[in-house]
């Protein structure tokens, strides 16, 4: 298994488990930190060899950002940015506006990796594909790359131009990538970054059941479409997802290791995996999560890892999306 990776355009050779910054900002789903905070974060990833960073200005209005661009000065060359254009139309006139503010905000020249966060649907993706190969040109974006993007979108982007990697939910929990996109992926060379890699928290051994689970938490499909801030129509797969959990944690006692170590080094040792985004809130989580890259599985452990989340799996279907059932990802 490498600990490594490169991706078209981008210099620096990647650590394959990144640090994803969206709980940096308070959102639905976290509570934010403090400046001081986030530094420390940053420069624990940094000194675990964490060279990715996953950013958006959606991630509390430009506030993650900002933070990483604060904790990065003076630290910026061997690191790789990623982060989105997060707007409603991906114009090009956005586009290129939305790029421009997020450079500010991440006090960069440029951007390593650059992706559309979700298709809008608003202009015809040609635009958009132009204005992305534009703002290339001009240096601002070393990389293109999509998020939540499926089969249909995935093919009409790469009917128009080249995609580098295609950033979608992926984690013991949430395998929908593994009914089509995966494999698409794998033969049009386009890497899979896999977000909420530890699907949120529930695969850290801080839930014990679902009930535990907080609201903006569990708003995805796993948990009943009745929660408070869910806003799907599903009936959820909560009991199944727990015993999976239960499942995973006699493996990771077995093993001796922890259950978020073993949810990122089954992603790990996935053929079609590029890389791990896990979020984190404090300096220890994020040590942590690095060190998943020293976990060796057998192919016995990972067949009996795939086996004990097949019936979430299953309920969970081909839908990418890991929060509506409105086909907003294709
Ligand atoms: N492209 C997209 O549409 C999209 C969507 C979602 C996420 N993302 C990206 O993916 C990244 C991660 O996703 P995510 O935050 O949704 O989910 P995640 O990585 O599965 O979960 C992160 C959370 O799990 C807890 N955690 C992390 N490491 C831990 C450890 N070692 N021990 C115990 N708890 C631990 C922390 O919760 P506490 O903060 O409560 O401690 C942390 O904030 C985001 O930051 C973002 O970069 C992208």
């Amino acid at each position: 298994m490498n600990s490594h990776v490169r991706l078209p355009g981008i210099d620096q050779r990647i650590f394959r488990i990144g640090l994803g910054c969206m709980s940096l900002a308070r959102s639905q789903s976290y509570g934010g930190v403090s400046q001081e905070k986030a530094n420390r974060i940053v420069y624990a990833a940094i000194d675990a060899g964490i060279t990715l960073f996953d950013n958006a200005p959606m991630y509390g209005d430009g506030d993650a950002e900002e933070k990483l661009g604060r904790a990065l000065e003076g630290r910026r060359k061997h690191i790789v940015i990623a982060t989105k254009a997060s707007g409603p139309t991906l114009s090009r006139e956005e586009l290129t506006r939305d790029c421009e503010a997020s450079l500010r905000r991440l006090r960069t020249d440029f951007i390593d990796l650059y992706q559309l966060h979700w298709n809008r649907r608003a202009v015809p993706m040609e635009e958009s594909v132009q204005a992305l190969a534009q703002l290339r040109g001009q240096g601002k974006i070393r990389s293109i790359g999509v998020c939540n993007f499926g089969p249909v979108d995935m093919k009409a982007f790469l009917a128009l131009g080249s995609c580098v990697t295609d950033q979608i939910a992926y984690s013991l929990l949430t395998r929908a990538v593994e009914f089509e996109l995966a494999d698409l992926c794998a033969r049009r060379g386009v890497g899979l970054i896999c977000y909420s890699p530890l699907a949120q928290g529930l695969l850290t051994d801080r839930f014990g059941n679902a009930d535990e689970v907080p609201a903006g938490r569990a708003r995805t499909r796993h948990f009943a479409g009745n929660r408070p801030e869910a806003t799907h129509g599903e009936n959820g797969c909560e009991a199944e997802a727990f015993s999976a959990i239960n499942a995973i944690s006699k493996v990771a006692e077995r093993l001796c290791t922890s259950l978020s170590h073993l949810a990122l080094a089954w992603l790990l040792h996935r053929r079609d995996v590029t890389a791990v985004l896990p979020g984190a809130s404090t300096p220890a989580q994020v040590k942590s999560n690095a060190e998943a890259m020293m976990i060796k599985l057998s192919t016995a452990d990972v067949a009996e890892l795939d086996a004990a989340t097949e019936g979430v799996r299953l309920q969970m279907g081909a839908n990418l999306d890991p929060w509506q059932d409105s086909g907003r990802i294709r």
